[in-house]
Parts: structure tokens; sequence; C-alpha cells
């Protein structure tokens, strides 16, 4: 997701109801890790998390070595990202692909390391907010990236693919049957799933049932969940009964018309957020995932692709960071909170059990401490400043909606906003100020069910990788060394 953000055309679709009443197991699911919060659980809590959790997949956003290798020998599969950033550069020189594939990918490739299976070049680059800035370098990327990969031998092994989001494509008058590529683009999207096919690769989507439904006013709710309440949407001899089907195969009939029928299709990102909109909620989000989870465990593929698809859940945990340009949503897709608390019961396994997911184990945090507002006899202004401070540079993205935060009165609000931007500021005690109206106290401050949330304690080579550590210890040294000569 956006990392930038979607409008799939629901506009037609949907699904023969395949009533395969059959319980079978959902197999390996995977889930996107998105690092963009002011601090991150441990990756060691990642793993533990996934295992607990039947997790056997996770997709990253770039490839931070210190991270990777956590993955090592647990039998969790990774697929690497490339940031949008990098795309330039990758096009510009196969040389740096090769440095790219030598650095991040190879060193993690032998006995006991990582299982590593796909790289995801680029995120969603042809998003029509980027204002066509990544369509000259992302192909070409692209290709150097395979290309690098195969000259060490792993091409038969690592395929490098391109998560798109799914405006990529949309269907015509006729439903899914009439989809193709959007036609600002369709050439440079024909010759991507063209080298896919040739290159035994998958085309990666991201879909946002959600969305259709934010973004559109006369969406019709039920279609994007899976308990069939919606009116189905029929398209020729098939019919649809939810948003996920419409827009798989609209994408099929784009590949078929491409000439690439058979590639495999892997969808990239899927979920739903619990805060920060009118229909992000605990209860919907549920809802979205139960019924996800019974569709993939008894049905395969869609009307038009019979394969099974493999799903990434988006995702693991909040990232209070993201931007929130396309919505407030944005920070709140975590199935799991900041510190890796479940928000409610979902069954990976597609089981029905009702199950909580596991929670992270040994997560370490900050002292309890909490930063609250203390009136001061100060104006009206003098206080809306400092909180419209807190809240742009911290996140009070929970204060709205229908989040247990948003019950808060107004003084409690001011002093979730304090407390929100002293968390993430690492509880240092010059960020609990705002002009003398803050102060710090050692009391539990969070009101009723309003979490006042305390930051996670991270590990200082968090932000630093480990290659930088050794840097510097070995300058050290060489510098102890001449000064005792
Ligand atoms: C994970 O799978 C194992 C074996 O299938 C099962 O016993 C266990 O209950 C599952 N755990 C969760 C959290 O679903
Ligand atoms: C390896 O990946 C990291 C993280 O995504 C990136 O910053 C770095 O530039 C990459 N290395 C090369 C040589 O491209
Ligand atoms: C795209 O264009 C719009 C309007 O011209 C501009 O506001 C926006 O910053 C541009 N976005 C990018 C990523 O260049
Ligand atoms: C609380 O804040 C809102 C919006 O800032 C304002 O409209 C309302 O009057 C305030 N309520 C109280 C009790 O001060
Ligand atoms: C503060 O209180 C809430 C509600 O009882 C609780 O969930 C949370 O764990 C407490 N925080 C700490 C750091 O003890």
């Amino acid at each position: 997701m956006v990392r930038a953000m979607t409008k799939p055309s629901w506009a037609v679709t949907v699904i023969m109801a395949v009533a395969v009443a059959q319980l079978a197991c959902v197999e390996g699911i995977g889930i996107n890790w998105g690092n963009q919060a002011s601090q991150n659980l441990h990756p060691r809590n990642i793993v533990q998390m996934l295992k607990d959790n039947n997790i056997t997949k996770i997709k990253l956003f770039d490839s931070d070595a210190w991270v990777v290798k956590h993955f090592a020998g647990t039998g969790i599969e990774v697929m690497l990202g490339i940031p949008n950033l990098h795309l330039a550069s990758l096009a510009d020189r196969y040389s740096h692909a090769k440095a790219w594939v030598k650095t991040n990918l190879t060193r993690h490739i032998h006995q006991g390391g990582v299982d590593i299976k796909y790289v995801a070049v680029g995120n969603e680059p042809f998003l029509t907010a980027y204002n066509g800035s990544n369509l000259q370098t992302t192909f070409p990327a692209l290709w150097n990236i395979q290309k690098a990969i195969n000259e060490v031998g792993l091409g038969n092994k690592i395929k490098a693919t391109i998560p798109q989001n799914a405006d990529v494509y949309d269907s015509g008058t006729k439903g899914p049957s009439g989809g193709d590529f959007r036609a600002d683009i369709r050439a440079t999207m024909k010759q991507i799933v063209q080298f896919l096919r040739d290159n035994n690769a998958p085309f990666v989507v991201n879909i946002y049932p959600f969305l259709s439904l934010s973004l559109n006013p006369d969406f019709p709710i039920e279609f994007a969940f899976f308990s069939g309440g919606a009116q189905p949407v029929q398209d020729g001899s098939i019919t649809y009964t939810n948003v996920l089907d419409a827009n798989l195969d609209t994408l099929v009939s784009a590949l078929k018309k491409a000439g690439c029928g058979n590639v495999p299709i892997i969808v990239g990102e899927i979920g739903w957020p619990t805060d920060g909109d009118k229909y992000a909620s605990v209860d919907l989000a549920k809802k979205f995932y139960d019924g996800f989870f019974n569709k993939i465990a008894t049905t395969k593929g869609t009307p038009l692709y019979k394969n099974s698809i493999e799903y990434y859940l988006f995702g693991l945990t909040d990232e209070n960071l993201k931007s929130i340009a396309p919505g407030d949503f944005e920070r709140h897709w975590g199935i799991f909170t900041y510190d890796g608390q479940p928000k409610f019961a979902v069954d990976f396994l597609g089981q029905n059990t009702n199950k909580m997911p596991v929670a992270a184990k040994n997560v370490k945090y900050l002292e309890k401490k909490w930063c609250v507002y203390v009136s001061k006899g100060e104006t009206v202004n003098e206080l809306s400043a400092n909180m419209d401070y807190a809240c742009t540079n911290g996140d009070c993205t929970a204060l709205k909606y229908s989040s247990p935060c948003s019950k808060l009165s107004n003084s409690s609000k001011v002093s979730y906003a304090f407390n929100m931007f002293f968390q993430m500021m690492y509880q240092d005690v010059e960020s609990c100020d705002f002009g003398g109206l803050a102060k710090i106290v050692t009391k539990n401050a969070t009101v009723g069910n309003c979490l006042f949330p305390i930051a996670l304690d991270i590990d200082w080579a968090w932000s630093v990788a480990a290659d930088v550590r050794f840097t510097v210890l070995v300058v050290l040294l060489v510098l102890l060394l001449l000064l005792e000569l």
C-alpha cells in the first residue's frame, strides 16, 4: 500500500460462487512487515511472532542486511524489496544491479542462510500519484536485477518482479472479462509481463477492497467482504459476489490480452485497517479477515484463474510514521499493534477457531513514564498551537472516528497528543515541555480503553547497520594501535 495508494476499479465484477464447502487448509500465508514507525520491534520478535502464528512468509520493503539475516535458518521465506528511489540508479547502470545483488542477496544465500524466492523491484511504481516518474526506469531496473541474479547462478531459484497497485489495470464496461492495462502505461506493462512470462516470474498485485469502499461513496459495502450479502455482479455467465475475485479476474483478462495468461499471480498486499476512517475498525477488519481466510481455505482461485494464489497480508504491525496523505488509516493497518499485541481474533489457517493470534514475546519497553497536559491558564491559541505541534510531529490519528480515544475529553486528547510525541521522541525530557503545558508522570496515564502507550526500547543496532558498526570498530582499533606506537 502506499507507501502510496490505490483506486481499484471495482466497477464491474464478480464471482461464481464456487461452493466448495470443504475446509481445506490455507497453505503458507505471508505477511508484509513495514518499518515506518518511530520504534520498530526487533527482528527477533518478528521471527518468533511469525513462527508462533504459523505465518510462513514475510515481505519486506527494503533489504537491510541486518534485518534480513535474522531470518536465516528460520524456515521463513523472505521477499526482499527495493524502494522506488533506487530504480533510476539500477536502471542506469548494470554494475549497480550487480552490486545490489552482491551486497543484498548473495550474502544470504548459503547453507543455513535465508530462504529468498522473490525480489520486489520497486513498490507500486506506476501509481498515478507519481506522475509517471518511474515509468522509464522500472522495467530496465527489473531487467538488470534479474540479469544480475542469473549471472550469479541463482536465476532458477530467485525471481525479480514488481509489486503493482491494482490501478495499473481496469475493467471496461463489460466487467472483469473486459480487463486491460491502463491505456497510459499499456505498452510498458506489456513489456514487463512478457518479461515475467519469459523468466517464469510471478505478477505481484496489491488489492484493497477497503479502499474500493472508502473511496467510492456508492460502493456496495458487502461487496468488499465475503459473506455473499451484496447484490451479485454478472459478467456473461459468471456471477461475482466479492470485489477481490472481480479484481483478480480483471487482471487475468489483462494478462491474457498481453499474451501472458499463464503468468502466476501473487497478491502482494491485502488487508483491512482498524482505525482512521469511517470504514476502518476492529470489527470490520475482523469481518474482512474472517471471510478472507474462509475463502482462501476453501476456494483456491477465482472464476477465471484456477490455480491457487499466494497471499501476503498487509500488514503485521502499525506504522506511526507513514504518510497520512491518503488518510489517517495508513497508520493502522496492523493485525498487531506497534508492540505486537493482536487486535482481534483471526485464524491464519482459515479453520474458524476464532482464537487470538499469539502476541510478541519478550518485548522491551522504555521506562514507565508518560507526558501529560497540565493547564496553566493558557490562551486557547497557545493550547491549540502546542496541540498542532504534537499532532504534526507525533501521531494523533487515533483521536477520530470510532476509536476508543475519540471519546476522550478535550483535555485528555491534549495529553494523548503530548504523550504520543514524547514516546516517539524516546521519552526525551525536552520533548515533554510544550511551553510549560506538559509534565512527565510515572502513573499510568491511560484513560479508559484509550491506551497511552510506552514506546519500544530498541537496540541501537536497529538504526545502525551491522556493517557500519564493524567499520567503526576497526577504525577505532587502528587509531588505538597508532596511538600506542
Ligand atoms: C500452528 O500449527 C500447528 C500445527 O498445525 C498447530 O498445532 C497450532 O495450533 C497452530 N498455531 C496457531 C496459532 O494457529
Ligand atoms: C542494499 O540494500 C540497502 C537497503 O535497501 C540499500 O540501502 C543499499 O543501497 C543496497 N546496496 C547496494 C549496493 O545497492
Ligand atoms: C505530481 O503532480 C502534482 C500536480 O502537478 C504535484 O502536486 C505532485 O507533487 C506530483 N507528485 C510527484 C511524486 O511528482
Ligand atoms: C472541545 O474541542 C472542540 C473542537 O476543538 C470544541 O468544538 C468544543 O467546544 C470543545 N469542548 C469543550 C468542552 O471545551
Ligand atoms: C496502563 O494501563 C493500561 C490499562 O489498564 C494497560 O493496558 C497498560 O498495560 C498499562 N501500561 C503500563 C506500561 O503498565
